[in-house]
C-alpha cells in the first residue's frame, strides 16, 4: 500500500449515465437526473474521509444545451432544488462551492442561487466543489485565447511572454490544480470536451456503473486503481 502522499490533490468525474439508468428503471430521464444528486453526496463523503482537497464534478456540458427545452429545464430546476437544499449540508461538511462554465449561459434564478451559495461557502476549507455548468472545454480555451489577444493589443503582454502558465492563468481552473483523476461512469471511454488542457496528465479510471448507482466504495476503488498506476510525466 503506498502513503498518503498518493491521494490526488484533484478528482474530476464525468457524472454520466442517468438517462440509461432511469430507462432500466422503467423511468423517465429526469428520474434519472433527480436520483443522481443522492451520488453527489457519497462522491463529496468519500472525497472527505479520504482527504481530497478539489473535487470537481461535470453537470452540464455546453453541448448539453441542445437537448430538448424540456430536459434543459428539468436539470436547471434539479440544480436549483440541490443548491437551496444542501446548503445546510455543505455548511456543516465545510464545504467550499465553485463553479468553472459559461455562468452569464444559464437562467437568471439559477444564477443567483449560484452566487449565494458560493458567496455563503466562500470560507468553508475542508474540500472545494467545483460544478462544472455550461462548461466546454474548447469554449474555454478559446476565451483564454481571446483575453490573452485582448492583452497583446492592448499591450499588457508581449507575444514572447504567452507561456503555458500565462495560458493556464487565463483558464476557469486558475486556482485549481490540475486533475490527477478523471473518472467517468457508465462505461463510456470518451472525454467529451471536459478539461482538455487540465488532464493532459490525469490518470483515468472508467467505472461501469451508472452515475446514480455510483456509491463512496466507487470511488475508493478508483483511488486504489489510481495509486497503482505508475505516473511518469513523459519522463523514466
Ligand atoms: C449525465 O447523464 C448527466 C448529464 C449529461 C446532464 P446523461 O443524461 O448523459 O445520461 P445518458 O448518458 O444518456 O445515459
Ligand atoms: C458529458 O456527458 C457531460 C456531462 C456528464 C455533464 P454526455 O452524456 O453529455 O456526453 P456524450 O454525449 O456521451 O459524449
Ligand atoms: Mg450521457
Amino acid at each position: 500500500m503506498k502513503s498518503f502522499h498518493s491521494i490526488p490533490k484533484h478528482i474530476a468525474i464525468i457524472m454520466d449515465g442517468n438517462g440509461r439508468w432511469a430507462k432500466t428503471h422503467g423511468l423517465p430521464r429526469v428520474q434519472g437526473h433527480r436520483a443522481g444528486a443522492e451520488s453527489v453526496r457519497e462522491a463529496i463523503d468519500a472525497c472527505k474521509e479520504l482527504g481530497v482537497p478539489y473535487l470537481t464534478l461535470y453537470a452540464f456540458s455546453s453541448e448539453n444545451w441542445s437537448r430538448p427545452e424540456a430536459e434543459v429545464s428539468a436539470l436547471m430546476s434539479l440544480l436549483e432544488k440541490f443548491l437551496k437544499t444542501k446548503l445546510d449540508d455543505l455548511m456543516k461538511q465545510n464545504v467550499r462551492l465553485q463553479a468553472i462554465g459559461q455562468i452569464e449561459r444559464l437562467p437568471a434564478s439559477t444564477r443567483k442561487i449560484l452566487a449565494d451559495v458560493m458567496e455563503l461557502t466562500a470560507n468553508n476549507d475542508s474540500i472545494t466543489l467545483v460544478l462544472a455548468l455550461s462548461y466546454g472545454s474548447r469554449e474555454e480555451i478559446t476565451a483564454a485565447a481571446r483575453k490573452i489577444a485582448k492583452g497583446v493589443q492592448d499591450g499588457t503582454w508581449h507575444p514572447d511572454e504567452i507561456t503555458t502558465e500565462l495560458f493556464a492563468s487565463q483558464l476557469d481552473t486558475a486556482h485549481i490544480p490540475d486533475p490527477d483523476l478523471l473518472i467517468r461512469t457508465s462505461g463510456e471511454m470518451r472525454v467529451s470536451n471536459f478539461l482538455l488542457w487540465q488532464i493532459s496528465y490525469a490518470e483515468m479510471v472508467i467505472v461501469d456503473k451508472c452515475w446514480p448507482d455510483f456509491r463512496q466504495g466507487d470511488l475508493f476503488a478508483a483511488v486504489a486503481e489510481y495509486q497503482k498506476r505508475h505516473r511518469r510525466f513523459g519522463s523514466v
